[in-house]
């Protein structure tokens, strides 16, 4: 029988090529998204249903969880997909950045983690693939400190609820994607107000510049991050932790290796 995976944030990026990739293997696929009614192409695979849900809804995850369940029956595996950045100064960041950071990277996958906890539980297991960053495990530039705390309360959440759904049969894994090619992420990314403190001119600039010029060979080919999905959903791959692409992969070594004073010291010393 098929197996049936739900994914959040399929609208575009590594959501959308997620759910295709499934559904051209055979699986199942539950895509949700913000706006359905503007989908048009996983609209043509028979195999995909798509539902709304905006994660920061504790109300609609239940309800698209309900759905999903109403359409395939079981559900296998969950991506927590769905994430946006918020980057810039934190004294010069708005309130409503602030919050939503946190509302979609962290407290979304809580929200739809809660919603298919009693689905697992009743089918005696259930997997959880939280896509996560380098930058929940790193710091790497300035000005990230917001989508850094979104990530790395992300990867704490994801450790510690290991402990309590392992006894259920519940398992959980985090992918630390370092930046790919084919998403809307750089365009997304809400940046701190424009303000009279000039305080942060300079990095600001430093940052968009190396965001804007970053050489995408450093960035991985978006199927690489779904071809570890994949072999996590099909238990090729049983690793918790998988860091994708080779710049997030020097980071983690160098964070490994060094004292954090190092560590911080090298990284300011890039900028
Ligand atoms: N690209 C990178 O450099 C990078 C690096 C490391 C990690 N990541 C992580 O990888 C994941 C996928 O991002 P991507 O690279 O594919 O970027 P993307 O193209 O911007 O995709 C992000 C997706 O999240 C959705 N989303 C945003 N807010 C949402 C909400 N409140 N509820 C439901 N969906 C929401 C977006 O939908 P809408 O169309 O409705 O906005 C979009 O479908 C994210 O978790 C991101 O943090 C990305």
């Amino acid at each position: 029988m098929a197996k049936t995976i739900f994914i959040t944030g399929t609208s575009s990026g590594l959501g959308k090529l997620t759910a295709k990739h499934f559904a051209q293997q055979g699986w199942n696929v539950v895509a949700t998204m913000r706006s359905p009614e503007k989908e048009t192409e996983l609209t043509q695979y028979p195999n995909i249903r798509i539902f709304p849900l905006d994660v920061t809804s504790p109300a609609q995850a239940k309800e698209a969880v309900e759905q999903a369940i109403a359409a395939f029956g079981k559900i296998d595996v969950v991506v927590n997909n769905a994430g946006m950045g918020a980057y810039g100064a934190l004294e010069l960041a708005k309130e409503t950045d602030i919050d939503w950071q946190f509302a979609v990277n962290t407290r979304g996958p809580i929200n739809v983690i809660r919603a298919f906890l009693p689905h697992f539980r009743a089918n005696g297991g259930g997997l959880f693939i939280n896509i996560s960053s380098f930058m929940g495990v790193t710091t790497a530039v300035p000005l990230g400190s917001l989508y850094n705390m979104s990530k790395f309360a992300l990867e704490g959440l994801t450790e510690g609820l290991y402990y309590e759904l392992k006894p259920l049969g519940i398992e959980l894994r985090l992918v630390e994607q370092g930046g790919s090619t084919g998403n809307n992420f750089r365009e997304n990314i809400a940046w701190s107000n424009e303000s009279d403190i000039k305080a942060y001119d300079d990095l600001t600039s430093k940052l968009k510049s190396l965001m804007s010029t970053r050489d995408t060979s450093q960035l991985s080919a978006p199927q690489d991050i779904v071809d570890v999905i994949d072999s996590l959903a099909t238990r090729k791959s049983n690793q918790f932790r998988t860091v994708v692409g080779d710049m997030g992969k020097s980071l983690m070594v160098m964070r490994n290796s060094m004292p954090i004073e190092q560590y911080l010291e090298t990284i300011a010393g890039n900028f």
